[in-house]
């Protein structure tokens, strides 16, 4: 049984292909329209279907849509109507919100969205591009297909916990927002999740985090890693005014406060001004204030379930820093983050929560060691576009031991290894590696990527080698969590050190990349030093590298040494390949 899942709805439209319980594939529509976070800018682009991605899933599962069983949308538009009869009298426009709004993403009671969301299935059969029609025949509104819509947190608790290795616990949900929810309780146990309560808007700790990142300069819904990485330089001195705008208030619930920045903490940052030291105390309060709250959410939801194993997912759960907070101060004994955390991800949970309840499985065999659930190219591919581009290139011997040799020189190379990565993560399949020796390679790269100089670039190590240069380091494979770098070696990995002390690890073993793990341990043959810079195959503003054909383009458009793409070696005239 079939099952496609979508997220069209807020941000990061994406597609995921269940087939009985088994994740065939999954992938961000930004890959393929390269507009970062997939939205299109204008009125009738803005809800348009992640067709591209829905295209990608089909193609790797040999499919087209008629073969598909259910499709799984990451939102329920029936709950803003007070009716969850799909197919119910629907009278437009609706009631508009009581204040004044700016976007959709403040108010799904504007007409214009619901209209778009209420019309996905009739959209999704007769609106797909013509170049992608091959595979959309044959289906009219009504199927042959059923569609569901499906509660927006109900999907992010999913995409956490029936992917978690756990077969019972508590899941923590927190975005800016679903339907109304902005923050989910839930137990899981089995194929079972019933949810013990929410917060809905206009208390949301999303929404007040995307509030400060535009009120410090950044771009709203996008560039909330940005602020994460600027409280390190911060002071806590405003922690009292966010205490005062977030108020926890038990069991679960919590209030948040229009936040006034303005008036508290003076006029908003310009984009490209400099960035202030009060800049950096706003943030530096501001996720304090978070990890506060959302230990407090934790120990309330620890109390009411009594399980040791927590599931978090949610656009918030990719603040790496509070999830550490979670796993060093919080209650639960073992935490497991979805790597899509954001929206992307609900698509996978619509898919694996309509594919559990419509098969009636009691069990859950699927289990997300790895994020690699995105296109691969074949060798004959790669070639392919690498003479109709007149790239000179050769084919590597050992693609291991000859790129090891290129990063341990101080070569920035390009990595294009196997299926891309689901979720905002370069894991080792679309990176730009380098040597962490050397101090300076962190400013280098974010020069390569036109970054903030503030930023830190981030470590993969292999995971038996984790905790000899990490402190406390666990298996860690989505880089969801920091590690404070040990005093004892932080001297030989000095470009991944952030301004804390802490790294954001990935751990890498054979069998979840078999090839970049050989990579990782071809340099430290070379050089004792089992870690690696893994940042992601981009450049600003630019989504990760899908295809070879993106690969190259941003290779040549960049001061990239080499790229390693497939088993071929392009390299820039100047490096000794
Ligand atoms: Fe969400």
């Amino acid at each position: 049984m079939y099952t496609l899942g979508i997220n069209a709805v807020f941000h990061d439209p994406s597609a995921s292909l269940v087939w009985d319980g088994e994740v065939l594939a999954a992938a961000e529509e930004e890959r393929f329209n390269h507009v970062k976070h997939g939205k299109r800018p204008g009125p009738f682009s803005t809800y348009e279907l992640p067709f591209q991605a829905i295209d990608y899933c089909l193609r790797a599962a040999g499919i087209r849509l008629a073969d598909v069983d259910h499709v799984a949308y990451s939102f329920d538009p029936y709950q803003l109507l007070g009716s969850h009869q799909v197919g119910a009298a629907i009278s437009l426009p609706v009631a508009p919100s009581a204040h004044p709004t700016k976007s959709a993403w403040e108010s799904p009671w504007e007409p214009l969205f619901l209209c778009y969301v209420l019309n996905a299935p009739r959209q999704l059969a007769g609106g797909a591009p013509h170049h992608l029609k091959e595979r959309f025949p044959e289906v009219h509104a009504d199927g042959p297909y059923r569609w569901h819509f499906v509660d927006h947190h109900l999907t992010h608790a999913v995409s956490a916990y029936h992917a978690s290795p756990f077969e019972q616990a508590a899941v923590l949900t927190v975005d800016g927002r679903g339907e109304r929810a902005t923050t989910s309780y839930s137990i899981g146990d089995g194929n079972r999740l019933d949810r013990l309560g929410q917060v809905d808007v206009p208390h949301s700790l999303g929404i007040l985090y995307e509030q400060v990142t535009e009120y410090l300069g950044f771009q709203r819904s996008s560039d909330e890693y940005k602020v994460m990485a600027l409280t390190s330089f911060g002071k806590q001195r405003f922690l009292r005014e966010f205490q005062e705008i977030i108020c926890v208030q038990g069991e679960g619930r919590y209030t948040v406060q229009p936040p006034e920045l303005e008036a508290r903490f003076g006029p908003p940052r310009q984009r490209h001004a400099p960035i202030e030291a009060r800049h950096h105390d706003v943030a530096a309060s501001l996720q304090v204030a978070l990890e506060e709250t959302v230990l407090e959410l934790a120990r309330w939801l620890h109390g009411a379930t009594r399980s040791d194993s927590l599931c978090l997912a949610g656009g918030v759960a990719l603040n790496c820093v509070m999830n550490s907070c979670l796993r060093d101060r919080g209650p639960f004994s073992r935490l497991w983050v979805q790597p899509a955390a954001g929206d992307a991800g609900t698509s996978l949970g619509a898919a694996l929560w309509v594919d559990a309840r419509e098969r009636g499985s009691e069990s859950r065999h699927f289990r997300m060691d790895h994020a690699f659930l995105g296109p691969a190219y074949s060798d004959q591919d790669i070639e392919r576009v690498l003479r109709w581009s007149k790239s000179s290139y050769r084919r590597m011997d050992d693609v291991a031991q000859e790129v090891a040799a290129l990063l341990a020189v101080g070569n920035v190379v390009g990595w294009f290894q196997g299926r891309m990565e689901f979720g905002p993560r370069a894991l080792g399949a679309r990176s730009i590696l380098a040597s962490p020796i050397d101090a300076s390679m962190q400013d280098r790269l974010n020069d390569i990527k036109d970054r903030e100089d503030f930023r830190p670039v981030a470590p993969v190590v292999l995971e038996q080698e984790a905790s000899r240069w990490f402190e406390r380091a666990e298996t860690s494979p989505f880089m969801l969590f920091v590690y404070p770098v040990r005093p004892d070696v932080a001297g030989r990995i000095p470009a991944v050190r952030h301004v804390d002390g802490t790294a954001r690890i990935q751990t890498i073993n054979r069998s979840q990349h078999p090839l970049f793990y050989d990579l990782v341990k071809a340099f430290r043959a070379r050089t004792g030093v089992p870690v690696l810079i893994n940042t992601s195959f981009n450049t600003r503003s630019e989504p990760i590298v899908c295809s070879p054909e993106d690969a190259l383009r941003s290779f040549w458009s960049s001061p990239l040494d080499a790229l390693a793409i497939g088993p071929f070696l392009v390299a820039k005239p100047a490096v000794d390949a």
